[in-house]
């Protein structure tokens, strides 16, 4: 397969460490609750794993939300109108990305990853479906302002973010993103975002905790990249995969729990972390109608439609940057 050039915006050292990795990892190993920024499980490894995840029985998101754009996508394509560029938050290798291409004709698509190995692959197997259409991969952080490339610029955008991965942050990390989001892609744009359903706890518990142990390997990957590219020795076997719901913020937290007292080092610097106690890998927030909505409009997205699939387990909504006035 050939592999697009793009852009690459990720700062690393002369060892080729990734600088923000190293930091997020310290510090977040050094918190009483042990956490890490779920955003690093995908390295190619791990986006791999999450897309054997996306095939599995339990885990219904990726499913209804193809649904979904099945079903609905020319009245979406409808709304968002044609010509504009198309930015997909997170590369798309999965059936969705082309399926709003082919339904609303847009001037260049634009997918941005932090993974760039894996961006470049899907960008490369995405041209070669629409030949014509200028597919300008991105290799950034898409929670800090991105410059998009120079061809887009005078170009009405579409944001895309499927998949729920905005049930990743806090509300106060989501609000910072949503707002960022309309930064990047400038006046008049739309954003046509994934927002996974409350729903009963064994469906939602199930669909993190598979019965064939794909996520939790996806989760014990994290570790094994820290070992890989931060110099770290942690004995994987002393951690195990575990997922809870956690009723107040309505999410699914994913931890590693440790089996046994254990002591590591990262980077050269030394921790501890004693039985029972958990690195907390992952918040995956569930959304209803109006918890969604108000968190749009939280960052100045106003909601212009809305859809779920048939056994309403997802929701996709599409909305419109809205400038800020001094009057409702
Ligand atoms: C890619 C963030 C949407 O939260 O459902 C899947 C990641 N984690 N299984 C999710 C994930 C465990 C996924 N997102």
């Amino acid at each position: 397969m050939t592999k697009l050039a793009g852009l690459r915006l990720v700062e690393r050292d002369a060892g080729g460490v990734d600088l923000a990795f190293r930091a997020d990892v310290l510090a977040g190993l050094g918190e009483p609750q042990k956490a890490i920024p779920a955003r690093w499980f995908y390295d190619d490894a791990g986006s791999q794993l999450f897309e054997d995840i996306t095939q599995l029985p339990e885990y219904y998101p990726t499913r209804a939300e193809t649904e979904i754009l099945q079903t609905r996508v020319a009245e979406i394509a409808g709304l968002i109108g044609e010509g504009r560029a198309v930015v997909e938050f997170g590369s798309g290798s999965s059936v969705k990305t082309p399926l709003l291409l082919g339904a609303c004709r847009p001037s260049a698509y634009v997918p941005l990853d932090i993974a760039g190995d894996f961006l470049r692959a899907s960008s490369a197997a995405l041209a070669e479906k629409f030949p014509g259409l200028p597919v300008l991969p991105v290799e950034a952080d898409f929670m800090r302002r991105v410059e998009l490339p120079a061809e887009v610029a005078d170009l009405p955008k579409l944001g895309f973010f499927p998949g729920s991965t905005i049930g990743n942050m806090i509300a106060r990390t989501a609000t910072d993103l949503l707002r960022t989001m309309r930064a990047t892609l400038g006046e008049g744009a739309m954003l046509l975002i994934g927002m996974d359903l409350v729903k009963d706890e064994g469906t939602l518990l199930a669909a993190y905790d598979d019965a064939q142990g794909v996520t939790a390997a996806f989760n014990l990957n994290l570790l094994a990249r820290i070992n890989r590219e931060l110099g770290g020795d942690i004995p994987l076997e002393a951690f195990a995969h575990e997922a809870r719901w956690n009723d107040l913020f309505a999410r699914i937290e994913m931890h590693l729990v440790a089996r046994r007292d254990v002591t590591f080092t990262v980077s050269g610097q030394r921790f501890a972390i004693a039985a029972g106690e958990s690195i907390h890998t992952e918040n995956s927030h569930k959304f209803t109608k109006r918890s969604g909505q108000m968190l749009l409009a939280a960052a100045g997205w106003e909601p212009r439609a809305r859809w779920t699939d048939e056994a309403k387990r997802f929701s996709l909504v599409l909305a419109e940057s809205r400038p800020a006035r001094s009057a409702p």
